[in-house]
């Protein structure tokens, strides 16, 4: 739910963002048809005004993008997050690079001496203000914004070791001798678990989902278990985060959110019993 929140506010600030700084760029592109002076300062200092609410914005952008990829483990795992984080950095350098000393260069050009005449002619004003500059500033807004936004949808792999099977389409067969057999490591791993997750166990109902949770979490769940890409005590393995007591809640938000994921269905006895599981793990 936390996750959900706090995405809802990122998604916000963007949208706040581009709000309130896409009005920069109109400004921009009005001021090309115009020649009185005065108004073209004024259409500037309208546009600069805006630019406390667009820092904010962006702070807002930042600060929950960071929260979220703790939230979700993102900080170690997924280049794209990194990538994003400097596609972001990258736009806010160009953007000072280029854009912000061209709005300086307009405001100087409308400046009058204490004569009363212009410190640039008209021809230099007007050919400042046409030049291409403010369609390089455009393109670069335009696109980091769908680069941004193509990595927050498709989160794409970007070269990350990913040699992972496929999730078998049914929950019922249990692979264990493939399990088993290719990851070496977690096949050791289980064995030191059966023993200890025998102990932990409590009354009768409440024994019977725990055992049915580890079923699930060991060997049914997607065909492969939970553990294949979690490890067996939900420890993270090189195919999944660490997961060892997290809620019910976060798996089952998930299980419809991760896309390597998403193919697992769980009935909700199921879920209850490994999330359980999942919960008495970190203990
Ligand atoms: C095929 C591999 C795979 C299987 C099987 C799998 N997971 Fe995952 N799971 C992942 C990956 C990868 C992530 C991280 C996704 C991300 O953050 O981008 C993840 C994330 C999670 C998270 C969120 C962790 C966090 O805070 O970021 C939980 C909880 C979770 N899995 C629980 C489970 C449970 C319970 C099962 C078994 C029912 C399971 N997973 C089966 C690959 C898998």
């Amino acid at each position: 739910m936390l996750y959900e929140w706090v995405k809802y506010l990122h998604i916000a600030s963007a949208i706040g963002f581009v709000a309130v700084h896409g009005a920069s760029i109109v400004v921009l592109y009005a001021a090309r048809r115009e020649r009185d002076r005065k108004r073209i300062l004024a259409m500037l200092d309208a546009s600069g005004r805006t630019a406390i609410a667009m820092y904010v914005m962006l702070g807002g952008i930042v600060g929950t993008g960071l929260w979220l990829g703790a939230l979700r483990h993102l900080w170690l795992e997924k280049r794209w997050f990194w990538l994003a984080l400097i596609v972001l950095a990258a736009t806010t350098g160009l953007m000072l690079a280029v854009a912000k000393p061209f709005t300086a260069r307009i405001r100087a050009a409308c400046e009058m001496r204490p004569t009363g005449v212009p410190r640039k002619s008209d021809e230099e004003l007007a050919e400042i203000l046409g030049s291409g500059r403010v369609h390089v500033i455009t393109l670069i807004g335009v696109v980091s914004l769908l680069l941004l936004l193509y990595l927050m949808m498709f989160r794409p792999d970007l070269g990350a070791a990913s040699t992972r099977p496929p999730i078998s389409a049914t929950t019922t067969s249990s692979p264990t001798t493939t399990v088993g057999s290719s990851t070496p490591t977690l096949a050791g791993a289980s064995t030191t678990v059966a023993g200890s997750t025998s102990t932990t166990v409590a009354d009768g109902a409440e024994a019977a989902l725990l055992a049915l949770g580890q079923e699930v979490f060991d060997v049914t769940a997607g065909g492969l278990g939970c553990a294949f890409c979690h490890g067996y005590r939900g420890e993270g393995t090189s195919f999944g985060p660490r997961i060892a007591g997290e809620s019910k809640e976060d798996i089952a938000d998930a299980l419809r959110w991760v896309s390597d994921m998403t193919e697992i269905t769980l009935t909700a006895e199921e879920l209850d019993g490994v999330a359980r599981y999942v919960a008495q793990l970190a203990r």
